[in-house]
Formats: C-alpha cells, structure tokens, sequence
C-alpha cells in the first residue's frame, strides 16, 4: 500500500517549482550611500566601493542594502582612492580612478573594467541568483587568457581549463588532477594574458566554485551561500596584482630563522626515548635538523594538551636534552576534544560553553582520532582566547611551534566535516557552518598564533596548517597534506607550491619524501633535493611507510641528503632574505619563471621548474633512473651552478644530473649570500657574511648589488629597528674589481663577527695572476680559521677574499692579470 508520499511534487515533472534564476536586471536608480555607490537594477543591485585607485568591491545584493561585513581575511584600506569621479549617461553608469574606469552598462548592470586609455581589462556580465544553488558571475575569456593563483590545487600552473570547488577537504588520496577540492580554500584568481592581467578575491569562506572549463569564452564565480562580495584587484602586472592582493589579506610574519631549517617528522615518533634517539642521530650524522615533530601518539589517547604517561614520562627531560642538542619539538594539536567527563580540557570546555552546538542547543559531537569529540568554535573571541592560553602546556616546556592539523575540520564521518546545521557564534553574528566552513581552520591557527605570541616572552612563533583561507599567511606556513610516496606527487608539490605563493602564502611545502605509500631511496634523495629550496621544508612520513630518515636509504642517499640539506644552511642568510622580502612585499619566496619573465610565453605553464627569489632557477628530476632532463633557460645569462659553465637563457638545454645533482643555474651577476654551515639555527659556529657573485666581469659596467637583512632570527625586535642591511657591491673598472660593503642601519646584529668574504665564482676572466690589493695569498685551513687574505683556485674557478670586517664596512682591490 503507498501513502500520500507517492505523489510527492518532486517525484514529478510538473513540480510546479519557479524557474529560479533572477539577474540584476535593467538599471533603475543610482545611489550613493556614505563612501559606497549602490546601483540598484530592477531585481538585483551592485554596491562598489573604491578602496584605492587600483582595488574596488562590489556587493551583489537583493533587497534594501548590501552587507559590508568582511571576512577576518580582509583588512580593507582606509582612505579612498586618490581621486574618483562618477558620471551617469543615458548608457552607463561610470566610476573612474586614477587607474582604472569601471563601467555599468544601464541595459543590464554588467560590468566592464578598463584602463585610463579605454583598454578593456575584466568584463563582468549581470550577476545572477539561481535559487538554492547561490550566486555568480560569468566573466569574458579571452583566448590567450592563461589562469594563476587559486591557492592549494592540483594540475599544472595554468588552471585554464579547470574547474574547482573551496571546500576545505581532508582527502587523503587520491591527490590527482580532477581533485577539486583540497584542504585549503583560497577563493583569489589571476586572469593574465602575455605576463598581464587583473586579480579577483571573492570573500566568502562558505563553498565557492570557479570554473574556467565548461564554457569557451566565459569563466565563472560563484557561491553557494552568503554573499557575493568581490574584490577587483588591478595590475597589470602578476606582481602588482600578488603585492595588492596580499595588501588586502594580509602578509607572512617574518618566522623565526629556525623554521626555516630542515624538520624531520614521522606519524609518529613513539617514544620519548626514540625522539631522542633520532635527535642525537642527526647529530652524529652531521645532518643538520632544526625540529623534530611529535605526531598523535605523543598524547594519552590523543587528548590534546596532554602527555602519554608512559610513552613520554618525562617531557621536560627530553626537552632539557634536546635544547643541549639544539632540536626543537613541534608537537600536533588537533581541534577535536575529546568527550571524556574526566578530562578537564573538555570540562572547561563545556563549563566555559566553548564547543560548537547545534541550533537546538546541544554539543555538536563528531568522530577522530580520539573518538567522540567535541568542537571549540573558534569563531567566538573568547573560545580563541581561551585555546590560546590552553598552550602554556606547551610553552612552559620550552616548546615554541605548533602543528595544527584536522582542522578542516577533518571527521570520519560520510560528509567528511561538521554538520552543516551546526551554528557558530561568530561573535553575535552567529552564522550556520555552511557559510563558515573554509574559516574553521585559520581562525583556529590563529588562536593558535596569537596564544603562543602571548606566551613566548618576545619569542616568535611557528604555527603550521593544513587547512586555511584567504589571509592564513599571517598566522602559519602551510604544508599540502597527505601526499604519497610517488614521483608524480613530487612533481605535483611545484606548481602546487607556486599558486599558494602567487595566492599569498610564501611559507608552503609538501611533505618531502612523500606521507602516505612508500618512499624509495632514489625517490628521497631527489625529492629533498628539490625541497631544499622550498620554502618549507619537512620529511613527514605516515604510520606502516617504509622509514624516511635520511639514512634509511645506506649511504649514497645519506650523503646527498646531507649535502642538500647543508646547502640550504650555508645559504640560509640567503633564504631568510627572500623570506623578509616576502614578509615585506607579499612577492613569493619561490617563484614560477612567469613572474620575472612575464612576456615570455615559454614560461606561463611552466610547471616543472621555478626560482628561488629572483636569480636561481631550480629544475628537479622527477623520474627515477633518469640522469638528464631538459631545462629552459630564460632570457640573460645564466651560470651552472656545478661547473660554472655560462649558458645563453631564451632556450631549452639538456641539464646532465646524475642522482647526486640537483640541475642549478644562477643568473649571471648575481650575488648568493651565504654563511656557514650548522647543524642548527642556534649553533654557535665561526660567524662570516660570504657574498657569492656569480660570473663577475671586470668591465667597467659590471655591477652586483646585494641587501643582506640581518636580526636576531627570534625576537620581534626588527620591528624596532634592530636589525643590520649590509649592503655589498662588486664593480668593474676595466683592470680588475672594486668590492664594497657597508651597514645601512647600523652594525648591531654583526657586531661580534669577525670576518667578511667574498667569492666570485666562475667570473668571466682568467683567474691566473688576480690578487688582492693590500691582502696576502692564503691557504683554504687559514679561510677556515679565520684568517685574512685570498685564496685563487683555478681549478674551482673561483677567487675568495676574506677580510676583517668592521662598523664602517670596506672596500677592496681585485687586480686581475
Ligand atoms: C593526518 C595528517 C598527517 C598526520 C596524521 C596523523 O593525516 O595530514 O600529517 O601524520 O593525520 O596525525
């Protein structure tokens, strides 16, 4: 017998539903309201706001008034644009800036953006609501148009013809090409053409879609909850458009320097005893190590801010041993507390109502990896508050830096996350966790962030997440997940790890060696090679792999690891240069060719090289037994790291690389500067600045020019000041070279170092017969010691000077013969 249920409406054709598609339709009024200007259109309105010459927002909204309530991602700029004018014609509504002129076309509120000479950069055709499924917008493709940015998405650098959801997802596997979604969100895209374009940032952490496959000429943006809130960001150039971009969200926090070394990581390290074991391995390797991490099995049964009584007894102990080592301990925290009346983390949690709840009131309670858990809702003030100061835990022990993973957040459950229903307050705005969603994670590492920042006594923190939006860079770096042991993946982390930078997060890498599956010996030595100049930098393996510690693999692969892994402490004064950069401009630590060499269209998919800053081009080997690869070599000329050998660049050239050579080339007058190499941040070894110019000329208008940024690599006293520029130059008079160096804000950092070097490398001239002015031939064991003078190595194709170094800096004298 069937019920009435039979003859449900939906189960008809005929379902007597609207066709539910509603567009801005035809202009009716123009508004201004306050700094805003609301175009109001017969069945929807666009309200834009000019924040400066180059950035505006439009709020598609129906009804009365737009919301202008931002995300935490955005700190809008105060001010206005320099000038703006508004004009009304029979046609068109028109807003002009000192850079760009938006222009509402009255027949149906779509949108054009131009340049001041009428070049047309972006056009938005009328938004449209469509029922349940949300809101978006079609926007014209042209046919060289290439896509950049998206943050953490798999495929190549160019996303034209894909299409993505932001869902923050913990998948772990597959990692493929049709993954849509991933376990960060960021919700910002680069449409450029021939090295130009414009950026768009849709600020809305609920689910968003962009499409650049399903039509021809039209890529679209959409949401499927709250409000369609657009930023235009212009350029044209990828750098202006990423500089802007990061304005807006937010830049990385200058990390302390020893985030920036090697991190070893195992899901898990058992023991207290094994953690030590493996710390003093390192050691006794020369192998230099800056952290190791302890994944989930250091807690008593995965109560976070706890301690296994019996696997780690004595956390202080091991800390005290491992601070005489000089190894740091990142310890993971999960979000997920669990539900254990006994467990006062969860007491206070409930007593201070700090969890997440359904609308009808109770606990919202999901499943990992402790069991049946309960949620802090992070986007209540005084719940990040409270977790914030949960990390005394942590920090009373010495312990600086945080893992923050699950925090999608990731359940095991069939929707993979939390109940959509479940509320949070969102301090009096509650909102349902559909519309949150992509926030959950950020604002957690942000509690995180600022909770340690409290507790660190001027200390810098290390926050590291899987799941973020929009703006994370300022409160982590960002690891890409469960990745697998497998070639593929390897290649995959670079254009990953390029978008997230060109998306505003500099401080990115994959888990080097792979997570999930089994690494092979081959598999790590190039894997770490290449992940040397990531900017992030941690073997993580997962629990039943095949070991991954550098020496798993006998000794040829230990000693590549060891080799690559003290490349980047040698040039690490290098690295923590580009990260200030990046700190200071939002330009990405690692680079995509495309953004130096924006006109050459060889390089706007290039997905299998990238630059470290500007001047060194970085071309791993991704497959196993392969001793060759091809390597295209922009514009200028480029030195081979190896041999020296200059190449002319705007050309492929096959890269010889048997397995202990990672393909190096640095451009031709540039400078590395590097420093020596120890086994940790802290390690109390002879200081020295040792500038590296690459294929120096004696002509006379040879010129290389270095900034060295310098602070204490701990503390936030840079932000006072307390840091030294030393600036060197090395330029050509005709017989010879003038090497300078000077302290542009004082010599406090360096003032306990003795010694200046530095060394050309593969300059263009015979070394035979150069010398130094005033300065004495000395032996490689007097360098190393300390002493002054120079050293000619034919052989090495490189002279090294060291001198005495000194407040007022110096200047010397190379005669050539
Ligand atoms: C997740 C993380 C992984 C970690 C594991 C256990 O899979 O992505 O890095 O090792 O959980 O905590």
């Amino acid at each position: 017998m069937e019920g009435s249920e039979a003859i449900h409406p939906d189960k008809s054709a005929e379902s007597g539903a609207l066709e539910a598609r509603v567009t801005t339709g035809p202009f009716r009024k123009l508004e201004k309201d306050g700094e805003a200007y609301i175009v109001r259109g017969e069945t929807g309105c666009l309200a834009f706001r000019f924040l400066t010459d180059d950035l505006f927002r439009i709020v598609a909204f129906r009804g009365e008034a737009p919301d202008w309530r931002t995300t935490p991602a955005v700190e809008e700029p105060q001010g206005g644009p320099g000038a703006l004018t508004v004009e009304e014609t029979e046609d068109a509504v028109r807003f002009a800036t000192g850079s760009v002129a938006v222009i509402v076309d009255k027949s149906d509120l779509a949108v054009t953006v131009t340049n001041p000479e009428g070049g047309r950069i972006m056009r938005q055709e009328p938004v449209q609501w469509n029922g349940k499924a949300g809101v978006g917008a079609a926007y014209a493709m042209a046919e060289e148009t290439h896509f950049y940015g998206l943050g953490e998405k798999t495929g190549f650098l160019d996303k034209r013809g894909e299409k993505y959801t932001n869902w923050n997802t913990d998948v772990y596997a597959p990692h493929v090409p049709e993954i849509e979604a991933l376990y960060q969100s960021i919700p910002f895209v680069i449409p450029a053409a021939g090295g130009n374009g414009y950026g768009l940032f849709l600020d809305n952490p609920g689910r968003t879609d962009f499409d650049m496959r399903s039509e021809a000429d039209r890529f679209t943006i959409g949401c499927s909850t709250g409000s369609f809130s657009l930023y235009f960001i212009n350029g044209p150039s990828l750098k202006q458009i990423v500089s802007r971009y990061t304005a807006l969200t937010g830049r990385m926090e200058l990390p302390p320097k020893w985030a920036l070394g090697y991190h070893q990581s195992r899901y898990s390290y058992m023991t207290q005893q094994e953690v030590l074991e493996l710390a003093r391995t390192f050691r006794e390797k020369h192998i230099p190590c800056d952290v190791i991490y302890l994944d989930i099995h250091y807690m008593d049964e995965y109560r976070v801010f706890t301690f296994d009584p019996a696997r780690f007894p004595d956390p202080e102990g091991m800390m005290r041993e491992l601070r005489e080592l000089g190894v740091r301990i990142v310890p993971i925290v999960d979000p997920g507390v669990k539900k254990d009346a006994k467990y006062p983390i969860y007491q206070e949690g409930v007593r201070g109502d700090h969890f997440c709840r359904k609308l009808e009131g109770d606990i919202y309670f999901g499943d990992v990896w402790p069991g049946t858990s309960a949620f802090p809702d992070f986007t209540e003030e005084r719940t990040a508050k409270w977790w914030g100061e949960k990390h005394e835990f942590y920090t009373k022990l010495g312990i600086s830096g945080i893992w923050n993973d699950m925090n999608e957040p990731a359940l095991f459950n069939e929707s993979k996350t939390m109940d959509l229903d479940v509320i949070h307050r969102n301090n009096g705005n509650p909102l349902t966790h559909e519309e949150l969603h992509n926030l959950y994670g950020m604002l957690m590492s942000k509690a995180t962030y600022e909770g340690l920042a409290e507790r660190l006594g001027g200390q810098r923190p290390f926050v590291l997440t899987r799941a973020g939006y929009a703006g994370i860079q300022r409160y982590a770096a960002v690891w890409t997940g469960d990745n697998r042991s497998f070639w593929e993946h390897m290649a995959l982390a670079v254009p990953m790890v390029l978008n997230m930078g060109l998306s505003g997060i500099p401080f990115a890498g994959p888990d080097v060696g792979g997570f999930a599956h089994h690494t092979s010996g081959q598999l790590l030595a190039r894997w770490t090679q290449m992940g040397v100049f990531f900017p992030y930098l941690r073997n993580h393996s997962a629990i039943q792999t095949v070991r991954q510690e550098p020496w798993s693999f006998g000794p040829e692969v230990e000693a590549i690891v060891r080799e690559y892994v003290g490349m980047r402490y040698r040039w690490m004064p290098h690295l923590y240069n580009l990260f200030r950069d990046a700190a200071e401009t939002g330009l990405p630590v690692m680079r995509p060719l495309l953004l130096e060499y924006p006109a050459d269209p060889n390089v706007a998919n290039l997905s299998d090289q990238f630059l470290l800053g500007e001047d060194v081009l970085v071309a791993p080997v991704f497959r196993p037994d392969t001793d060759y690869r091809a390597v295209y070599l922009p514009e200028g000329v480029w030195i081979d790291y190896w041999t020296g050998e200059a190449l002319e660049g705007g050309r492929h050239i096959l890269a010889h690389a048997p397995l202990e050579k990672l393909p190096l080339y640095i451009r031709k007058g540039a400078v590395i500067a590097e420093g020596p190499l120890k086994q940790h941040a802290d390690d109390p070894v002879r200081e020295y600045a040792e500038f590296n110019v690459y294929g120096a000329s004696a002509a006379a208008d040879f010129r290389a020019d270095y900034a060295l940024y310098e602070d204490d690599g701990t503390s936030f006293a840079y932000r006072e000041g307390e840091f030294d520029v030393l600036r060197a130059n090395a330029a050509g008079t005709g017989a010879g070279l003038t090497l300078s160096w000077s302290y542009e804000n004082g010599c406090r950092i360096a003032a306990n170092r003795k010694t200046v070097r530095f060394r050309l490398r593969y300059p263009d001239f015979a070394l035979g017969g150069a010398a130094v002015e005033g300065l004495a031939a000395i032996t490689p064991e007097q360098l190393a010691s300390g002493a002054i003078g120079y050293i000619v190595d034919t052989a090495c194709g490189e002279l090294i000077v060291q001198a005495a170094d000194a407040p007022q800096g110096g200047r010397l004298a190379v005669r050539i013969g």
